[in-house]
């Protein structure tokens, strides 16, 4: 199991427990995080699961694909630890990963 920790834009916490095999953009619906939407599935090509990193946590984290990288490079509010939470697998060593919702998908 992982506990993964979404705040909001407004400052609510959510914190999700979550076994291995999935995405985090999966658990965030799955526990209907307000603030994910998710609306590719997952296929990176929308990226309505973009997130912020806690910057404790970007060192820890896999590193981002071209693909990841470049839809990115098209969105809207992008900061240096933005990242498409449907290309993180969730396994044990994301356990207190801390993500922060943006103000809007769109
Ligand atoms: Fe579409 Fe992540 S769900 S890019």
């Amino acid at each position: 199991m992982a506990k993964i920790i979404f705040i909001e834009h407004n400052g609510t916490q959510r914190d999700v427990e979550v076994g291995p095999g999935g995405t985090v953009m999966q658990a965030a619906l799955d526990n209907l995080v307000p603030g994910i939407v998710g609306d590719c599935g997952g296929a990176c090509s929308c990226a309505t699961c973009h997130t912020y990193v806690d910057p404790a946590w970007l060192a820890r984290l896999p590193p981002m694909s071209e693909e990841e990288r470049m839809l990115l490079e098209g969105s809207l509010s992008v900061e240096e630890n933005s990242r498409l939470c449907c290309q993180l697998q969730i396994t044990p060593a994301l356990d207190g990963l801390v993500l922060r919702t943006p103000a809007s998908q769109f």
